[in-house]
């Protein structure tokens, strides 16, 4: 995996000079310059000016604003510009707009308006993808292709015809095994457990996506829709990715993933190895009071499926979005430390929707590098200061986010989870996610999201949480993880089901039962608003459970001999039942929660985790809130330090603070102001 650009880190973001007069490029480029702007994200939505008419291109525009960008030294990240289609591809390929699942045809006016398995859209979106390549691939300010955009926004399933007939080629080449049709139809049939209410397929004729219909969907069938349309759009994704590869040799090529907490629609772990390099699109959560967590829960995940190699922050917002329900602006100072928390965890290029904020348009009330207010504004300020802060820390690109805590997280769990008929509806799997995330935040410990079938084993603590669908390999991935010395902790509704969402028999958690010396019998989700209280019993590993309350969920089951029980519900109807237990697994442990805990509980259980494996925060005594993270490289490492809870903060290491140049030691510890960041090379001797 390659990273991109490779030197520095740049500041940069979606350039659409098409939305200005040719006389505005000039002003841009000086803008850019001003604040440091490194790369430029160039024509993702320009198909209509590139081809206004079919076949007939018009590429001069393009061409003045690469030579202009190149002459100003800004890399170019060029867009295929096949992510909306010009109004006249929806007159001639009617059929090639999407369908909803209760049947309605789209019509354009959007963007994204496009079925992922229509050969039309292939056919002309590779002739403009070939077009591209062939004029630019020599150009000196291309730095790196960007396939599309964010895949699977606005037109994830498409339920048409020809999505129905695609569907049932994927599921052939999934469940064939013979060169007989027939066979595999069995193995569907016996996948989706179709001798259920009369679903039992005798033609494939019958198969069609899992459009509305009146009751609960097959589970299965629907499980693999989902995944058969992340591959759609993936086989989209190559098919421009190896022309581009083809007639462009030696260019990285990118597509923008979105790890957050607004789409869940690709599965990005059979994505990632196909980039070249990784980049990701993150917007705040502006619902969420721990907003910054999430983010960087999101930037641990991308840098997991970057294989802990930088990665490219190829958008987020100076200020607000346009899309949420509420667009708030972002307090001084927050563009900065949002940054730098991307850049702790690996992002080695920090880009921005978009250069100018827009005059016209859906997104004309969303924020920009170059405001509407222009440069008489505070904003741009801190955007020349944010070029400032990445340009002074720039001897950190290339350096990796040093990390002992796994998060294990899947797409499969994540669909099944939050599906239609599971024991409750209060139980998601990213809050579940969210949770043993933030505890393991909250107490200075940088984790890296992995996939559960990674080797695992390098990881000194590995969270599972509900991992719902495990296949043999993940289960058995995530015991030699315990096996070889990590405190694994697996939380409740994991390792029901196979890959087929078939229930494995025996007793819960299925998967992990032998692993974790633990067997429920049934399932006692709670009623909103409702909670259980835990007792700890005497001696217990973890005392500060003792009258925590847990909500969501709650079992009965028992810990078999040999595993200890850490705590039991204390009342209701698992009453004297385990609610947390540990198990000795070969060098370390297997430990096993069985409700939703608050966070005094996560924060006490990972606390146990993390001093079981010897695992301190990067800086150990800081105060909540303050975050620290440490990236490694061969020049030397940096701790990026950044406050998030208004007061500032006094900071034990030793070395030198790159934003403000200044030194700081045992004797004179670095000190980060209100709502600060410090991003500090260690010295000689490391921190005190
Ligand atoms: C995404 C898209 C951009 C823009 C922003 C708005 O990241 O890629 O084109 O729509 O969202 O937040």
């Amino acid at each position: 995996m390659r990273t991109w650009p490779s030197d520095r880190v740049v500041l940069g973001g979606d350039y659409n000079p098409e939305q200005w007069p040719d006389a505005t490029l000039d002003d841009d480029v000086a803008r850019m310059r001003e604040c440091g702007v490194g790369f430029a994200t160039v024509g993702v939505f320009s198909w209509a000016l590139l081809e206004p008419e079919p076949g007939r291109y018009e590429t001069a525009w393009l061409d003045r604003v690469l030579d202009r960008l190149h002459d100003a030294g800004i890399a170019v990240d060029l867009a295929t510009a096949t992510a909306a289609p010009p109004p006249w591809f929806a007159r001639l390929h009617p059929d090639a707009m999407p369908v909803t699942r209760d049947g309605t045809r789209l019509s354009h006016g959007s963007r994204q308006t496009w079925c992922p398995s229509s050969p039309d859209y292939r056919r002309r979106s590779l002739a403009l993808v070939e077009l591209l390549a062939r004029r630019y691939a020599g150009h000196p300010a291309l730095a790196m292709w960007h396939v599309g955009n964010e895949f699977g926004c606005h037109n994830l399933m498409c339920f048409c015809d020809t999505s129905a007939a695609h569907f049932r080629t994927w599921l052939q080449g999934r469940y064939g095994t013979t060169a007989d049709p027939a066979d595999a139809l069995d193995s569907l049939n016996e996948a989706w457990g179709t001798t259920f209410w009369s679903q039992r397929y005798t033609s494939w004729d019958d198969v069609v996506p899992p459009r509305a219909t009146t009751a609960i969907p097959n589970p299965t069938a629907e499980l693999d829709w989902r995944r058969f349309c992340s591959d759609a759009s993936l086989e989209q994704h190559l098919a421009e990715r190896d022309l581009l590869h083809e007639l462009s040799p030696g260019v990285p090529v990118t597509t923008n993933f979105m790890v957050g907490f607004s789409f869940d629609g690709l599965d990005y772990h059979r994505w990632a190895p196909h980039q070249d390099v990784v980049s990701n699109d993150h917007y705040l959560a502006a619902h969420l009071p721990d907003a910054h967590v999430e983010l960087a829960m999101s930037a641990d995940i991308t840098r997991g499926l970057a294989g802990g190699d930088p990665w490219v922050l190829m958008e987020h917002s100076t200020s607000a979005v346009n899309w949420q329900p509420v667009n708030t602006a972002k307090p001084r100072g927050q563009m900065l430390r949002d940054s730098l928390s991307h850049v702790a965890r690996g992002a080695d290029a920090v880009g921005f929707f978009q250069w100018r904020a827009s005059r016209a348009g859906a997104e004309k009330y969303h924020s920009a590098l170059l405001p509407h207010a222009g440069t008489d504004s505070r904003r741009w300020q801190e955007v020349v200061e944010l070029g400032r802060v990445l340009d002074a820390v720039s001897e950190a690109a290339g350096s990796r986010t040093e990390a002992h805590v796994a998060l294990v997280h899947d797409y499969d769990s994540l669909w099944t989870t939050d599906a239609a008929s599971t024991p409750s509806t209060l139980h998601r799997y990213r809050d579940e996610l969210r949770a043993w995330y933030g505890a393991a935040w909250r107490a200075g410990l940088t984790v890296c999201g992995e996939h559960p079938e990674a080797d695992l084993s390098r990881y000194r603590v590995v969270l599972v949480p509900s991992l719902h669908l495990v296949s043999d390999a993940g289960a058995a991935s995530i015991a030699a993880a315990a096996e070889a010395g990590a405190q694994v902790l697996v939380t409740y509704f994991s390792g029901t089901v196979d890959p087929d969402d078939h229930i494995r028999l025996g007793g819960y958690p299925g998967a992990f039962r032998d692993l974790l010396g633990v067997r429920v019998e049934e399932f006692v989700p709670l009623l909103p608003g409702t909670t259980t209280a835990l007792r700890t019993p005497p001696g217990s590993a973890v005392p500060a459970l003792d009258r925590v309350r847990g909500s969501v969920w709650s079992e009965w089951g028992r810990a078999e001999p040999g595993t200890e029980v850490v705590a039991e519900f204390a009342d209701g109807p698992c009453a004297g039942d385990p609610a947390v237990t540990r198990r000795a697994v070969g060098a370390g442990s297997a430990w096993y929660c069985a409700t939703r805990l608050p966070d005094d509980g996560t924060d006490a259980l990972v606390a146990a985790l993390a001093a079981a494996a010897g695992v301190r925060p990067v800086v150990p005594g800081l105060p909540p809130g303050v975050d620290a993270v440490r990236r490694r490289g061969d020049g030397g490492s940096w701790v990026f330090v950044l406050d998030h809870t208004g007061e500032g903060a006094r900071v034990p290491l030793a070395g030198t603070d790159l934003v403000t140049g200044r030194a700081c030691s045992a004797e004179e510890p670095l000190v980060v102001g209100p709502g600060g960041v410090a991003v500090v090379r260690e010295g000689p001797g490391g921190s005190p």
